[in-house]
């Protein structure tokens, strides 16, 4: 097995040395800005961690498409922002917001080109199924970018849909993260498939703790505007679980809060203020934190049926790190 502190090392030697060199530059640079701006790599590092469960060093075969799985993460991001009409991301201004939508979009597809090209260099062993995965999960994500723009017209969204539109948006990236390691290293298919849905889990919970972030985060850690969610009517896991728990009055309220205007900072406010007095009245914010829990439960049930013993303590560190993140 390869320790973590290995994978560490070899992630941050990797995105050192990820070198994007081609021109023009105003195609290349917002590329160049955001891969920069680095992120956590949850990816990319639950890759190399399912793949060191089975092998003893890392080998090149699997560091090409770790990397790819962080720019494909990198280019959805980027049409997020757009999407979202966000304007700042990892502490810093959002691609669309500093080169224009227009550049943010031809930014964003030339990364999930070479994110492909990164993923193709799988071995040949397992090329095949390395690419349905990933072309599957990044059908998938576009599929649950879809349905989250228009649960934002919806009045109001189930609970079952709500985990669905995650599941697609976030969760498959994650799942195929920690599928596609195990694929490159040759597991078996029982493992593979067990490691998906540890990811996959991993994944709800870590959208999860997103939203719970958006509205109770610190803004300087988490690197966005606390508040999004609730100024853009996101069904976000703490409004769809407040409409579900709210009675008729507590319903009426919530439903007055996400009509009031947001023309001017001190509207947004006003907002989220409002919106949080009624979670808090609800609990909302106990309920997330329990939720985010109970889904990394799930996530390690599912590791469990892949392995045990020192491996399996491996994906639990993996699942704690995520479980308290505060960014
Ligand atoms: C943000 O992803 C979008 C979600 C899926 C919640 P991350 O939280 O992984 O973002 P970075 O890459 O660390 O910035
Ligand atoms: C983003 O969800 C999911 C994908 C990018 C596929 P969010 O819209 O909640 O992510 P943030 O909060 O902007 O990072
Ligand atoms: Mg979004
Ligand atoms: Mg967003
Ligand atoms: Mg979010």
């Amino acid at each position: 097995m390869i320790s973590e502190n290995q994978i560490h090392e070899e992630l941050t030697a990797l995105f050192n040395h990820l070198e994007f060199t081609a021109t023009p530059a105003g195609l290349y640079d917002p590329l160049r800005y955001m891969i920069a701006l680095g992120g956590k790599r949850v990816r990319p590092m639950l890759c190399l961690t399912t793949y060191s469960l089975y092998k003893d060093r890392l080998g090149k075969e699997v560091l090409q498409p770790a990397a790819g799985l962080e720019v494909f993460h990198n280019f959805t991001l980027i049409h997020d922002d757009i999407m979202d009409a966000s304007a700042m991301r990892r502490g810093q201004t959002t691609v669309w917001s500093k080169w224009g939508e227009n550049t943010a979009i031809l930014s964003g597809d030339v990364m999930c080109i070479d994110s492909f090209k990164r993923i193709a260099k799988a071995p040949a062993e397992c090329l095949d199924e390395v690419l349905q995965l990933f072309n599957t999960t990044a059908a998938q994500v576009c599929e649950g970018q879809q349905l989250d723009m228009e649960y934002e017209e919806l009045p109001e969204v189930p609970m079952s849909k709500y985990m669905a539109m995650i599941g697609l948006k976030t969760g498959v990236l994650i799942a195929c993260a920690a599928k596609m390691g195990a694929l490159i290293a040759g597991a078996p298919e029982d493992d593979c498939d067990n490691l998906y849905d540890y990811g996959y889990s991993l994944g709800l919970a870590f959208q999860v703790a997103d939203d719970y972030l958006d509205a109770y985060g610190n803004e300087e850690t988490f690197g966005k505007p606390i508040g999004g969610d609730i100024i853009n009517n996101k069904k976000s896991w703490l409004t769809t679980r407040a409409l579900e728990k709210a009675d008729e009055l507590l319903h009426e309220q919530i439903m007055a809060v996400s009509e009031m205007p947001v023309d001017i900072p001190s509207q947004q406010r006003d907002k989220v203020a409002r919106m949080k007095e009624l979670y808090e009245k609800l609990h909302i914010d106990e309920d997330a934190k329990y939720e985010i829990i109970r889904l990394t439960d799930e996530a390690l049930e599912a590791a469990h049926r892949a392995c045990t013993g020192l491996r399996y303590e491996v994906l639990k560190r993996f699942a704690d790190k995520l479980v308290g993140r505060t960014r």
